[in-house]
């Protein structure tokens, strides 16, 4: 099936020409939409910080206007251990759900958003700790540059799926028999990647998923299966960011 993520990549850098004629690459992008969604934010809102490369970027925003005082009293619960280190590095105040059980609005990023808006997340490997805080969210708004954009799930990404170790050959097996090729997350330097609970993902690629509130009903029935990264309704927003501008999608509800 030759997804970009099975051989470790995704077009990240693909250059854009704008309409002013101007080159933007990925990462342009990505601050664009970032720096859109941070908006939404208040004073005195709690908020959820979405892990991954966009994600960051509009903490990084956030926590300017905190430092301007164009922000006060925001306080943020991070989606993983990495953007808890980034946020603790900028000064940006934390929470837990135990002292704030619910969050006004996430910025988070996605890998692969379908016209529902419905997600595939957990390229980072965060997406245990990301869906627990969608869940959390009155408004989750999801941050992403249009090369994320997709006629169906799984047409250009794997879906990562959180298994715990014990048991993983069995989930391995479950996972090919409903038609995924699957693979197991490595890191760069080889060696096995471990979630910040302790547990393996699976990338699995099951090409373009025709049903997938059925494939997430399979997920989510299978013990030592953790959790997947199909979120279905649960982005209120996407905001897009493309070479003709922003477009800012809204869930029907
Ligand atoms: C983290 O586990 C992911 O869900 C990220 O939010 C997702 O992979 C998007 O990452 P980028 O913003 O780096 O593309």
């Amino acid at each position: 099936m030759g997804l970009s993520c099975f051989q470790g990549s995704i077009a990240k850098n693909v250059w854009r020409v704008n309409t002013e004629g101007t080159r933007m690459d990925a990462q342009q992008l990505k601050q664009q939409a970032a720096e859109h969604a941070t908006q939404f934010i208040q004073s005195g809102m709690v908020i959820g910080l979405g892990a991954g490369s966009t994600a960051v970027l509009a903490l990084r925003r956030l926590a300017e206007l905190l430092r301007a005082g164009e922000l006060r009293n925001v306080v943020g619960i991070p989606c993983s251990r990495e953007i808890e280190a980034e946020a603790l590095k900028l000064g940006f105040p934390l929470t837990t759900l135990e002292q704030n059980p619910v969050i006004e609005v996430t910025i988070d990023g996605a890998d692969e958003v379908d016209p529902q808006l419905n997600l595939i997340k957990g390229g980072g490997g965060a997406l245990l700790r990301e869906k627990i805080v969608a869940q959390a969210t009155k408004r989750e708004i999801i941050v992403v540059d249009e090369s994320k954009l997709s006629p169906a799930l799984g047409t250009h990404w794997a879906v990562p799926i959180e298994v715990l170790p014990f048991g993983q050959g069995s989930q391995k097996h479950f996972l090919e028999a409903l038609g995924a090729q699957v693979k197991i997350r490595q890191k760069s330097d080889g060696s096995t990647f471990i979630t910040d609970q302790g547990n393996l993902i699976f990338d699995c690629n099951f090409g373009a998923i025709s049903d997938v509130s059925a494939l997430a009903a399979q997920l989510n029935g299978r013990a030592g299966i953790v959790e997947h990264g199909l979120f279905l309704g649960v982005a209120a927003d996407v905001i897009v960011a493309g070479a003709d501008g922003i477009k800012h999608l809204k869930r029907e509800s």
